[in-house]
């Protein structure tokens, strides 16, 4: 496909998209024949990970934003709408700092950890609707996690914000289908990103650690972005078009297994 080529998938919006699940999430998508609009913090990842892309034949634009602060969200839409109608957004970026109870987390890492991975998520949903419901299939996708489900020690902002993306994902697909909107969300275990490693040494744990879950027959194995992305491409298809307002866990086993006694 070349450049001048309309996209035959349509606009797909991809948050977080300079490095880990969302550059996986977008290269996916534009080999299945999006435009994809990469969207990140970090200028230079988002460029990179847009020329990746069409090095690779596919059609992206990158896109630097804060996707925590509303300007910046209606500044992605205007980009998009530049190209042509949203069909897909999937809202990938987050953080994840650990070693946060609530006995040591302060007021403005809380604030700030809603702000990207809550907050982003409403602020991107408003921006682009008003090009999403020009169609009759256009799909959200947003990122939750295992910790939505389970609690690991030390997690609680991050923990907490996973479990309102779920709440959220579950309300936008009550308001939205009206509209004919499916909204779904995916959580992930652990997943082979940067974060991944820095959140796990944060908790404390050791390249042994890291080793065990890296075990492909381990339940709870470290997946590869690619295993999160195939997901995400199959829920934003049209072959999903009955899947609505739930979350789909994406975790190798991790929370199907009971701890053992040692
Ligand atoms: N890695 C895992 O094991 C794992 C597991 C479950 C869920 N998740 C979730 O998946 C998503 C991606 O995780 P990852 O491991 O790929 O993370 P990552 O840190 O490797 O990449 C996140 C990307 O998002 C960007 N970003 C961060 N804040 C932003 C902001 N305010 N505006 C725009 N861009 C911003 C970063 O610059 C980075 O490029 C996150 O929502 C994370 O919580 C990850």
């Amino acid at each position: 496909m070349s450049e001048g080529d309309g996209p035959s998938d349509g606009v797909s919006v991809v948050t977080g998209a300079g490095q880990g699940i969302g550059r996986a999430v977008a290269a996916r998508l534009a080999a299945r024949g999006s435009h994809v609009v990469c969207v990140d913090r970090v200028a230079d990842s988002a460029a990179r990970t847009a020329a990746r892309l069409r090095a690779e034949g596919g059609l992206a634009t990158e896109c630097t934003a804060d996707v925590s602060v509303a300007a910046e969200c209606e500044a992605v839409a205007e980009v998009a709408a530049g190209i042509g109608r949203v069909r897909v957004l999937c809202n990938v970026a987050g953080i994840s700092p650990f070693a946060t109870g609530v006995d040591r987390v302060g007021e403005d890492l809380w604030d700030r950890v809603f702000a990207v991975n809550v907050k982003s998520v409403y602020l991107m949903s408003r921006a682009l609707l008003g090009s999403m419901r020009s169609g009759e299939d256009g799909v959200v996708v947003n990122m939750a996690s295992v910790h939505a489900f389970a609690a690991l020690e030390q997690s609680a902002p991050y923990a907490a914000s996973k479990g309102a993306v779920v709440a959220l994902t579950r309300q936008m697909a009550v308001d939205l289908a009206p509209s004919r909107i499916r909204v779904v969300a995916v959580a992930p275990g652990a997943v082979d990103t940067p974060s991944s490693y820095t959140g796990a040494l944060g908790l404390g744990a050791d390249a042994t650690e890291l080793a065990i879950l890296k075990d492909p027959s381990h339940l709870g194995w470290l997946a590869d972005p690619d295993d999160v992305a195939e997901v995400v491409a199959f829920l934003s298809s049209h072959a999903a078009r009955f899947v609505n307002g739930t979350t789909v866990v994406v975790d190798g086993g991790m929370l199907a297994q009971l701890p053992r006694s040692s």
